[in-house]
């Protein structure tokens, strides 16, 4: 890419997160406090393994001269995966345990959530992941180094339902860019979402992006699609309908990818999952 793609999302309400992004934030701030457990975890394990980056203004910001330096950070040298809004670290906590050779890196606006995710490394004894507090965009547009990551995850991403909030939603037109800046050439995006609106979203973005090939284009389409099924059953509060998505695209689940509270909650409610796997041209 001849541009560097601009950090973007931002316009939140929130006076601290206003007046220097230039594009609304993905997020809404939540209370950072910790308690118990999680602050535990915080004092004792932090040092080690949450990366303390240099900030512009909120502390979900990065200053735009940070460059992470993953080899310091780990004091090895491995493939990374990165997880987005990394929630309260189930996914990216059991994948780095099943995959010791490769490093993990979970990043996360929401504090509480990366102390759980501490905690969590603790229980395990794990080495190879490293935690940052901060907003996806930035840490894809600077804060990373291009063509250093070998997989990129967003699972889950909050859908943000109402039009005039769509702006707000991760995936998005020049996302993409962001993510195709961070990835290794043939590396993988993988995305799921159990909200079809968001799925279809995703799927447009990164067909149309100049960076990426979607790896199960036109698979599970009509009758195996679950866009069918959304719209034939009627889920998600829709009317029933016969529109049936001849388009597929969709993945099957990613097996690296467990059950965690979050997608259990979905289940429940009757909504179905989207998987989606790009790779990086
Ligand atoms: C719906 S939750 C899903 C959590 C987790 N991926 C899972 O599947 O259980 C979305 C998460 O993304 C985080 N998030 C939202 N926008 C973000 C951003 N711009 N940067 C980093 N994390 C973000 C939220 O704080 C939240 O924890």
């Amino acid at each position: 890419m001849s541009t560097e793609p601009s950090p973007g999302p931002a316009a939140s309400s929130d006076p601290a997160e206003t007046g220097y992004r230039s594009q609304p934030v993905s997020f809404v701030r939540r209370g950072s406090r910790l308690q118990g457990r999680r602050q535990q975890a915080w004092d004792e394990l932090s040092d080690l393994f949450v990366i303390d980056v240099p900030r512009v203004r909120a502390d979900t910001s990065v200053d735009p001269g940070y460059v992470f330096d993953a080899e310091a950070a780990f004091g090895r040298k491995a493939p990374l995966v990165v997880e987005i809004g990394s929630g309260l670290g189930e996914a990216v906590v059991h994948a780095a345990g099943e995959d010791p050779d490769r490093n993990y890196l979970a990043v996360e606006v929401y504090r509480p959530g990366l102390a759980h995710t501490l905690q969590r490394i603790g229980q395990r004894g794990l080495t190879n992941v490293r935690v940052v507090q901060a907003n996806a965009p930035e840490v894809l547009g600077t804060m990373l180094p291009a063509a250093s990551v070998e997989e990129l995850w967003l699972f889950f991403p909050d859908p943000w339902h109402k039009t005039k909030h769509h702006k707000r939603r991760l995936v998005k037109p020049g996302f993409d860019e962001l993510a195709a800046r961070v990835l290794v050439p043939g590396g993988l995006w993988r995305l799921a979402t159990d909200w079809s609106d968001y799925a279809v979203q995703m799927r447009e973005v990164l067909e149309a992006s100049a960076g990426f090939v979607n790896l199960h284009a036109g698979e599970r389409a009509g009758a195996d699609s679950p866009l069918t099924r959304v719209h034939a059953e009627g889920l998600e509060g829709r009317e029933p309908s016969d529109d049936a998505d001849t388009r597929g695209g969709w993945a099957p689940r990613f097996e690296g990818r467990i059950l965690t509270s979050f997608e259990n909650k979905a289940h429940q409610a009757g909504r179905l999952i989207f998987d989606l796997t790009f790779r990086r041209l």
